[in-house]
């Protein structure tokens, strides 16, 4: 397996460019499945997570043409050739779960296999299914998948007692066929499902109140396939941003998503990091002392719990203490004892961690265990005295486009090391 080394402290200077968002192309990928003609899916990064999602939409039937320099995704799923969704793919990306909706409002049948659990969490798909059987679907679960069956499905209303976005992705996309209107109550309102809605509603769909958190979805008969730009990744944006504050630099991030990081930003200048719109793009500089501060991570517009690590790392080199709660997900702080192994100061409570500020955190060999923290540890890493070795970065390559070399662009000293 491939390692990261780091030799820090260093300052990042210079400036980057921001790719679209993994988790708005991965519902766009499985909207394809809606439709016999080529979806063409533009600005998308070359990430592990989306490689698998094609390998599933392949398996399922789809024909995908990639241009990976291009950043263009082409999809038509004119037939069905599988109505499964296996567990070796679900077991690798839990996004998977994404197929449930379209196949079943296009095909009327679907059969995924439960996602499991992963890294930050049990993350069940109770809420999918719920959605589901009040639209009037048969579900079964068995032997570990979920079967899923509808004639036709009917719009009912539903309320999720959980923020979830791709269970409100799930369901948009369950609801474009059905009979009559589908009311999502509680819904999510990342800027990904927005991105999503506006995209099903181009494509025919009649869609209502996406980034609020009530959606309306009124079915029709007919959708056709569009040609769709990617929204920037905020949480890319966001860990550059913070990798510029953590280690005194000053970088320009160009397509930074500014609008969608209103938390982060606030969080940001409190530590005394200056952030300012420029033409080009958003400009961080880091200083020092940096002050510590408090981040309890919400749902959208809450501070993004794929940001709960990264910041993390900054706290650890901060000046005083943090207290740090992680909301949404139950196990979410696995990047903590790899953060202890450089010197972190960190005690955990349950879903709170106190972060006391060190002068330095030390260079250590690290595993990395899921996507936000393997980038919490390659932060940390910026910051260290030393080289820091990072292992199982195929965590990091799921949602990061080539991290090293746009940090070797900004004056890391930094490079992968083949298996
Ligand atoms: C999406 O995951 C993102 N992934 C995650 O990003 C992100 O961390 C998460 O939303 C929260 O913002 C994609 O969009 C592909 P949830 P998702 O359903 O939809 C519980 C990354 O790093 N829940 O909003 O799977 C669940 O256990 C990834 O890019 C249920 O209990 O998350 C969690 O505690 C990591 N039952 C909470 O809700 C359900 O049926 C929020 O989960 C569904 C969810």
């Amino acid at each position: 397996m491939d390692r990261i080394l780091i030799e820090g402290p260093n300052r990042l200077i210079g400036e980057v460019a921001i790719r679209g968002a993994k988790n708005a192309v991965l519902p766009l990928m499985a909207a394809s499945l809606l439709v016999d003609g080529w979806m063409t899916i533009t600005n998308v990064p070359r990430l592990r997570d989306i490689d698998t999602f094609n390998t599933l939409l392949m398996h399922l039937g789809a024909d995908v043409e990639t241009d990976y320099d291009g950043g263009v995704l082409r999809i038509r799923t004119p037939q069905l050739k599988s109505d499964e969704a296996p567990y070796d793919m679900v077991r690798t990306m839990r996004a998977s779960v994404l197929a449930l909706g379209p196949l079943v409002a296009r095909f009327k049948r679907a059969r995924v296999s439960l996602p499991g659990g992963c890294a930050i969490g049990a993350r069940p798909i109770d809420l999918h299914i719920m959605a589901l059987k009040k639209m009037g679907a048969e579900v079964s679960v068995e032997h570990g998948f979920v079967n899923v069956k509808a004639e036709r499905l009917v719009g009912a209303s539903i309320r999720f007692d959980t923020v979830t976005v791709t269970g409100t992705e799930n369901v948009m996309l369950a609801a474009v066929h059905a009979e009559g209107t589908t009311v999502i109550g509680n819904a999510a309102l990342e800027p990904e499902v927005v991105c999503l809605a506006d995209t099903l509603i181009k494509m025919g769909a009649r869609i209502k109140g996406a980034g609020t958190d009530t959606i309306t979805i009124e079915g029709v008969n007919a959708l056709k396939a569009v040609e769709v730009e990617v929204i920037p990744d905020r949480i890319e944006a966001g860990t550059f941003m913070v990798a510029s504050a953590m280690t005194r630099g000053n970088v320009l991030i160009k397509n930074c998503p500014y609008k969608f990081l209103d938390a982060l930003i606030v969080k940001l200048k409190e530590t005394g990091t200056e952030i300012r719109q420029e033409k080009d793009g958003v400009r961080v500089i880091g200083d020092i002392p940096i002050r510590s501060v408090d981040v309890k991570t919400m749902p959208y517009p809450g501070f993004p719990t794929d940001m709960q690590a990264q910041m993390m790392s900054m706290m650890a080199t901060a000046g005083g203490l943090s207290v740090i709660t992680e909301t949404v997900f139950e196990n979410r702080f696995m990047h903590v004892s790899e953060l202890r192994r450089m010197g972190a100061d960190i005690t955990i409570d349950g879903r709170t961690a106190v972060v006391r500020g060190v002068r330095a955190l030390s260079a250590a060999p690290l595993m990395a265990t899921d996507l936000r923290a393997s980038a919490s540890l390659i932060l940390a890493g910026l910051a260290a005295h030393g080289t820091t070795e990072v292992s199982r970065i195929y965590h990091l390559d799921r949602g990061y486009e080539r991290i090293e070399a746009k940090l070797l662009g900004l004056g890391a000293k930094i490079k992968r090391v083949k298996a």
